[in-house]
Order: C-alpha cells, then sequence, then structure tokens
C-alpha cells in the first residue's frame, strides 16, 4: 500500500455527530427527538442523492432543510417558520463526537495535510467546524458545492485529489457513513470506514479498511506512520 500522503475525512456522522440535534428536534417532538433526528438524516441523505440524479443540484442547507419539513409532515408536527429555522441553526453546530479533537491533534503531530470533503456547503462547513473550535486542525475544507452534485459521484472524489495535488491511492479518506467509503473505495482512495456502532456494511461491491474508532485509524498505528 502507498505512503499516506493526506487525510481525508467526512464530516456529517463521521467528525460531527449529525443526531446531536435530536435533544432540539426533541423540543418540538417530545418523546421522539431521536426518530425525527433519523428520519431527517435519512431523507437529507436521499434527496442528495435523488437531486444528483436529476441534475438537479440544490445547497445543502435546502436539501436539509427540504427533508425536515418531509419529517415535519410525516410525523404530524407543525412545519412553522420558527421551528424550521431554530433547528436549521442546531445543525449549523453538531457536536464532534468525543474522540476528534485528540485524533485531529495526533494526526497534525505528524505534519499530515487534514482536509474535510462535504456534501455540506462552504457555509454549512465553515459553520460546523468554526463553532466546534477545530478549524485549525485543517488545511483544507472541501465542498461539493464547487462541482454541484454529491457524493458519491466520483466527481466530489476528484475535487480532493485537486485540490490537495495528492494521487487517490496516497490519499486515505475515512468515513462513517458506509455509502460514501464505498464511493471512495471505488474512486481509487485508501478507504476507511469508522464502524463506531457495530452496524453491518453496504453491499455496494467495495471493501475498504473497516475500523471502529478514529484512533484506530491505519496512520496512528506504529508501523504504518508516514
Ligand atoms: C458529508 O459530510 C453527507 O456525511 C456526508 O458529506
Amino acid at each position: 500500500m502507498p505512503r499516506t500522503e493526506a487525510v481525508v475525512f467526512d464530516l456529517y456522522g463521521t467528525l460531527y455527530d449529525v443526531h446531536s440535534v435530536a435533544r432540539e428536534c426533541d423540543a418540538c417532538h417530545p418523546g421522539r427527538g431521536m426518530e425525527f433526528s433519523m428520519l431527517w438524516r435519512q431523507k437529507q441523505l436521499e434527496y442528495t442523492w435523488l437531486r444528483s440524479l436529476m441534475g438537479q443540484y440544490i445547497p445543502f442547507e435546502q436539501a436539509t432543510r427540504d427533508a425536515l419539513v418531509y419529517t415535519c409532515r410525516a410525523l404530524k408536527v407543525d412545519p412553522d417558520p420558527a421551528t424550521l429555522a431554530s433547528l436549521c441553526d442546531a445543525y449549523l453546530k453538531l457536536a464532534p463526537y468525543p474522540d476528534v479533537p485528540d485524533v485531529l491533534r495526533r494526526l497534525n503531530a505528524l505534519g499530515l495535510p487534514l482536509a474535510i470533503l462535504s456534501n455540506g456547503s462552504v457555509f454549512s462547513i465553515a459553520s460546523v467546524v468554526d463553532a466546534s473550535g477545530l478549524r485549525s486542525h485543517f488545511s483544507h475544507l472541501l465542498s461539493v458545492e464547487a462541482v454541484r452534485v454529491y457524493k458519491p459521484d466520483f466527481r466530489v472524489y476528484r475535487l480532493a485529489c485537486e485540490q490537495l495535488g495528492v494521487p487517490a491511492d496516497r490519499i486515505l479518506f475515512v468515513s462513517s457513513n458506509a455509502w460514501d467509503a464505498a464511493g471512495a473505495y471505488h474512486f481509487g482512495f485508501d478507504a476507511c470506514w469508522v464502524n463506531r456502532d457495530g452496524r453491518t456494511f453496504d453491499e455496494l461491491g467495495a471493501a475498504p479498511r473497516v475500523i471502529g474508532g478514529l484512533d484506530e485509524l491505519p496512520v496512528l498505528s506504529a508501523k504504518n506512520k508516514p
């Protein structure tokens, strides 16, 4: 396996917990915040994939808001403008997973460029990263906005090679989203699926590395240090 020259992370669900909004969701749907948050995330993903297939790119914030309107309607909650605004705002301040700050520090100490490559817009990515105070760890924050199509389209992954100036097989791409790890694997990245909660990998013809947490990243183990 070629040496790792850069590490590229997915954002939503990998570095940041999309269900950290469940508490705010609970306020508008008492006792069912997690159910609400899960449907919201599922629809958000579906809308990005469907919009890509339709050739109808919309910014991630709009896909997120559209998915929220759907979720409210499906769960019989009034999608009033104040509720939509406060939940969409909470999505700009997602919490990082507890292991993230320490792992980013350890990766920085190795001298590797670190990037985020996300379906989020430039604004969404910057908002989430800044709200958590983690911006200084990254050399690049890369948004699909540049190519107006969503992951797992190969043009998004290609953007990372172009912007970092690193060939695909020297990029360690890290995602907790199985579909994203599969897309990255097919593109040619050294793809790594972070399976924090014992899920089953999707049947998508891909075989990325599998780790149980970010502290198991291959570049952090002594024998794989760059
Ligand atoms: C991302 O951050 C949506 O998790 C996906 O690109």
